[in-house]
């Protein structure tokens, strides 16, 4: 008796999901944009509330945009209907709530683009750390973003035939909080460990892997981001709040006052109010601080095991010098190499060692001065509770928290407390790679540019090889001169898609 009432209950429920998160096709409305010369012909179906539950539907909403041809069984670039990938491009920003973008937003351009390649798009919004509900409580700290993106995919997967696009080929884009937020994603599908939080938010009863990721500039591994920091920038005991690319400061995520389409915060500078990223001299703590966090990176590394594409195993000695940095070196080679085979004047760049104009080597101190740090010692986890990191590791009734133990141990805030592990577990994709209780995603595109100074460098390194060593396809650059920011190279990244969907 006790089991049929069960039974019956839980498919009432189901059903109840079933329907509210069913797409109805006839909200396809016909519009059409201008891309350069070209007119896109495309249906938009747009604030698709994708869970039966939501906790800010202004946030939890997606729009859906397709090539008009594929109503009318016609082609784009050889995709039809069923075939065409479909792409997922947060606009998260500063692990800030990130709304839905529409192909006339300030990043929209990257919308249409893919559209224009015969892409399906599927444009979610997400949580970010800053939200609260009407009685105040925190409602977009960790996981929540990661979560919203999840229950997007599950979705789309969920309506699949309703929605035009082929549901293995899902390929998630963002750029640095929004880069990490792609890489966790194709980091942990289907992972238990989010199940709870889905099942919370009546997210859509589907799988949650995804085909491809595309990261640009990922703020990663954020728990491993302050040794990472100093293993590169102990000794630059200054911080510039812009980078050599001059100012730039544009706040996320575009819109009015933003940056252009496809490039965020061209120069650096810092739009989230941290003072970790303003220009001054640190502190002899800070300074202390720097070589303590530096001295832990190696042992880090080490037991990560990594080994470079050619099988040479990648570590670092006490001093953190050793075959990882010599790598880390090679791909800036490879990025000045590249650059220069372009066309590219190399020698305003003091750090390229030029022979005839062509970069033959890398001079690394040159580099880490040049480029500089645009945060003061600690990067990520601030003794004061300072940071957007800090922020983000909160939770329903605390704004703030530490989440390493070296934030911890150095705390200067009353009151101070650390983020429990599961939460900070749940939001760094290494943890995942090459687990049981995980499909990652296939393949994977990382770019950080050669002058980004809001991570180390050596993040993206760690995390391609992670993926590397458990087989996985990576495409990993430092594109040459470029600063933090984020889809400046769509005609490669659809090129890469298009290479491995056809
Ligand atoms: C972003 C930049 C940062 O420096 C950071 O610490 C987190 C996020 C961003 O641009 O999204």
């Amino acid at each position: 008796m006790l089991t049929l009432t069960t039974c019956a209950l839980s498919s009432v429920l189901l059903l109840g999901t079933d329907q509210a998160l069913r797409f109805d096709p006839s909200k396809f409305a016909q519009t059409q944009a201008t891309l350069g010369e070209t007119v896109l012909k495309f249906r938009a179906a747009e604030g698709i509330v994708y869970v039966a539950q939501p906790v800010d539907a202004k946030y939890q909403t997606l729009y859906i945009y397709v090539p008009e041809a594929y109503f009318n069984g016609q082609t784009v670039n050889g995709y039809t209907s069923k075939t065409a990938p479909i792409f997922l491009p947060n606009s998260i920003g500063g692990y800030m709530p990130g709304a839905a973008q529409r192909p006339d937003s300030g990043r929209g351009g990257t919308l249409l683009k893919a559209l224009a390649r015969g892409y399906v798009v599927v444009a979610p919004g997400a949580r970010g750390r800053t939200l609260t509900d009407a009685n105040g409580k925190f409602t977009g700290k960790a996981p929540a973003a990661i979560v919203d993106l999840k229950a997007t995919v599950r979705y789309v997967r969920f309506n699949r035939g309703f929605i035009p696009g082929n549901t293995d080929r899902i390929v998630s884009n963002g750029t640095s909080a929004g880069g990490a937020m792609s890489a966790l994603l194709g980091a942990t599908g289907n992972s238990k460990d989010y199940a709870p939080f889905l099942k919370a938010l009546g997210a859509a009863d589907a799988a949650d892997d995804i085909w491809a990721v595309s990261a640009y500039c990922p703020i990663t591994n954020l728990d491993n981001a302050d040794i990472a920091y100093e293993w590169l920038l102990n000794g630059v005991n200054e911080s510039k709040r812009f980078g050599p690319g001059g100012p730039g400061g544009f706040p996320p995520g575009g819109g009015p006052g933003g940056p252009p389409p496809g490039m965020i915060r061209q120069g650096g500078g810092n739009p989230f109010g941290q003072p970790n990223s303003s220009s001054g001299k640190m502190n002899d703590v800070q300074i202390a601080n720097s070589a303590e966090l530096k001295a832990a990176f190696p042992s880090y590394v080490n037991n990560l095991k990594l080994k470079s594409p050619d099988g040479k195993l990648l570590t670092l000695d006490k001093d953190g010098n050793g075959s990882f940095k010599d790598y880390v070196k090679s791909l800036l080679l490879q990025s000045a190499q590249k650059a220069f085979a372009k066309g590219a004047d190399l020698s305003k760049t003091s750090w390229a060692t030029l022979d005839g104009g062509k970069p033959v080597d890398i001079d690394w101190d040159g580099f880490v001065k040049d480029v500089g740090r645009m945060k003061q010692t600690s990067a990520f986890d601030s003794p004061a509770l300072t940071t957007g990191e800090n922020n983000l590791f909160g939770n329903e009734t605390i704004d703030n928290r530490h989440f390493t133990a070296f934030g911890m141990a150095k705390n200067t805030v009353a009151g101070a407390s650390l983020a429990e592990p599961q939460q900070v577990k749940m939001l760094n994709p290494m943890n995942y790679i090459g687990t049981k209780g995980a499909k990652v995603a296939r393949y994977w595109r990382i770019r950080h540019g050669a002058i980004d100074r809001d991570t180390s460098v050596a993040i993206p390194a760690i995390l391609a090889l992670k993926l590397q060593k458990h087989q996985l396809d990576v495409d990993l650059a430092f594109p040459w001169n470029t600063p933090h920011s984020g889809d400046y190279d769509l005609d490669e990244l659809f090129d890469w898609i298009d290479a491995h969907a056809k």
